[in-house]
């Protein structure tokens, strides 16, 4: 038997078929298969691989938003089967994730408000983290007047203001354009140093992941996919693309998406 100390996340032999619309009469395939992968507490994991592999697929159930076919997944010991408190999910497309009637500090304080929290304390809270994310200047925006990088950051803070102990986020920085994506990778890398939470991070970019996570998690093509390979990163943070080592770990990976889809 397995012990939480070993992993903060476990995920042991999981699998996911979605329903077909004609249920019974044709077996529906098996996006993933027997994924198998353990995240320490305080962890940058990276999951990698190819659009349409099932990375979003493994992020919704890990998130609880969706029921798993097969297999077992573990937050500090417990199974998940639901959303909660201790998961909170950044998504590639924001304005599906937050308010557009309330404003940044309205977004960040909403669950807050729902736990009961008294308004002073609110504001305490939500102020500490719009200023981690750099969002102090915008406090009384609404959604629509803020750029794609700060709808992001809103994001990032609510989940923090909620205390969720892992970040899951699903391509965050995939709609931003070059310069801001690198700024928002920076930006990243600060947050977790500070906050110490466990990040699930997702992204088809080899580039990324190489810069932001202290492992990366190779997944092969759907169906069927599942995790094949798993790197230490092994660079010092602050890194970028002239790092030493960066080239060759990223030539490495790359080997991975040229000929090793199918192994
Ligand atoms: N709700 C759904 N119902 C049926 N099939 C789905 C659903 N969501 C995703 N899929 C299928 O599962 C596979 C993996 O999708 P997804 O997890 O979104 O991949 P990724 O995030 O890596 O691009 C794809 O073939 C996709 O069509
Ligand atoms: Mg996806």
């Amino acid at each position: 038997m397995e012990t939480a100390e070993q992993g903060f996340i476990q995920i042991f032999q999981v699998s996911k078929a979605y329903d077909t619309l004609d249920g019974h009469t044709k077996k529906a395939p098996y996006v993933l298969e027997n994924v198998n992968l353990k995240i320490n507490k305080g962890e940058f994991h990276i999951l990698l691989g190819p659009s349409g592999c099932g990375k979003s697929t493994l992020l919704s159930l890990i998130a609880g938003y969706i029921p798993k076919s097969g297999g077992s997944i573990r937050v500090d010991g417990k199974e998940i089967s639901k959303p909660g408190e201790d998961r909170g999910v950044v998504f590639q497309n924001a304005d599906s994730a937050i308010f557009p009637w309330l404003t940044v500090r309205g977004n960040v304080e909403f669950g807050l408000k729902i736990k009961g929290i008294r308004s002073r304390e609110r504001h305490s809270i939500s102020s500490q983290y719009i200023t981690l994310v750099g969002l102090e200047e915008h406090v009384k925006k609404y959604p629509n007047e803020l750029s794609g990088g700060m709808k992001q950051r809103l994001q990032i803070a609510r989940s923090l203001a909620n205390d969720s102990e892992i970040l899951i986020m699903d391509e965050p920085f995939g709609a931003l354009d070059a310069h801001n994506r690198r700024l928002m990778q920076i930006e990243l890398v600060k947050i977790w140093k500070q906050t110490k939470k466990t990040i699930i991070f997702v992204t088809h970019d080899i580039t990324e992941a190489i810069l932001l996570g202290q492992r990366i998690s190779i997944m092969s093509k759907s169906p069927e996919a599942t995790i094949y390979k798993i790197y230490d990163v092994g660079l010092n943070y602050p890194r970028n693309v002239t790092s030493k080592g960066f080239n060759e770990l990223f030539e490495k990976v790359q080997g991975h998406f040229d000929y090793g889809q199918h192994i």
